[in-house]
């Protein structure tokens, strides 16, 4: 059985290790600052399996040496936003987290491939990659798979049909200026500018950008969890399984959207290796546009960082 490791046993990784389980793709560890959190979740998700006659066990612990030689490592730990926060906001304390995480990840499992879901992820997943020495292959920051997920479910509410009938794709950075591709978007095979007004497009793609706020506005106390749970998960399945499926995710660019050194949402190629290929898709002028300030922010918001890492 495989091993996948979730650091943090908050609601996502709670989330991500009931997804995990529930499609047995290995063995889990759960683990948390506060061991008696994962070890209790833990318990409780494996029991919940016994009732569906799967076979997997969900270890709880706060020791990383319980993680020894995983094949996945998903870092969810960190704080949450609440009302009026964006994830920027999140930076510098998660940071730390972040750092304190990987180092401990590389020195029990220097051969896993490591998926980043901590915000803002795109600039914590670059931290990841600077402090693991990991091949850029290996180190990937979950965002597109959620974002083009809630950009589903949006046009299908609005045109009465089933998500599953909706593609979508959202690239740039997770957060307000991450780019849900309006001419990408298609309903079996139609183009969403023939089903839609160019008003009613904007609209949507609006609340697709702001579709995190929305639900930390109603919870209150947290993120949302069950979609980001799942949508991590997905990226682990097509790893594990080499399913060499082209999902959106937050990757490491040496050229490719003519971008260099930043970790930005593109459609990847996942498989055993991690990424396997970076799809370079065409992008439309307005696209253009969006994409390159979206890179932009991420660029901006990690130079922050290191000059405050600098600074230390
Ligand atoms: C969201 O978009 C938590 O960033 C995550 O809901």
């Amino acid at each position: 059985m495989e091993k996948i490791t979730i650091i943090g046993a908050g609601n996502v990784g709670a989330h991500a290790a009931v997804s995990a389980a529930t499609l047995e793709l290995g063995n889990i560890v759960l683990l948390d600052q506060d061991a008696d959190l994962a070890k209790g979740k833990a318990l409780d998700i494996t029991q919940s399996m016994a009732l569906i006659q799967s076979d997997v066990i969900v270890t709880g612990t706060g020791d990383y040496k319980e993680t020894a030689d995983s094949s996945i490592v998903i870092v969810t730990a960190g704080v949450s936003r609440k009302p009026g926060m964006s994830r920027d906001d999140l930076l510098h304390i998660n940071a730390d987290i972040v750092e304190s995480i990987v180092k401990q990840v590389v020195e029990y499992s220097p051969d896993c491939i490591l998926i980043i879901v901590t915000n803002p992820i795109n600039t914590l997943v670059q931290l990841a990659y600077d402090i693991s020495g990991f091949s850029k292959e290996r180190v990937i920051g979950m965002a597109g798979i959620l974002d083009g997920g809630r950009f589903k479910y949006f046009i299908a509410e609005e045109l009465n049909v089933a998500a599953s009938e909706v593609v979508t794709m959202v690239l740039g950075d997770h957060g307000a200026l991450m780019v849900p591709l309006e001419d990408h978007c298609q309903v079996n095979g139609q183009p969403i500018a023939e089903l839609l007004s160019r008003e009613r497009i904007e609209e949507i793609v609006y609340r697709v950008q702001h579709a995190g706020s929305e639900i930390v506005n109603l919870l209150k106390t947290s993120s949302s969890y069950f979609a980001p749970g799942l949508a991590v998960i997905q990226m682990a399945k097509a790893i594990i399984r080499d399913e060499g499926k082209t999902l959106p995710c937050a990757v490491f660019l040496e050229g490719e959207y003519d971008v260099t050194g930043a970790f930005v949402g593109v459609p990847v190629v996942l498989g055993r290796n991690g990424v396997e290929k970076i799809v370079e898709i065409h992008l439309s002028e307005k696209e253009t546009i969006a994409f390159n300030r979206s890179v932009e922010h991420i660029k901006e918001r990690t130079a922050d960082l290191n000059k405050q890492r600098q600074n230390k």
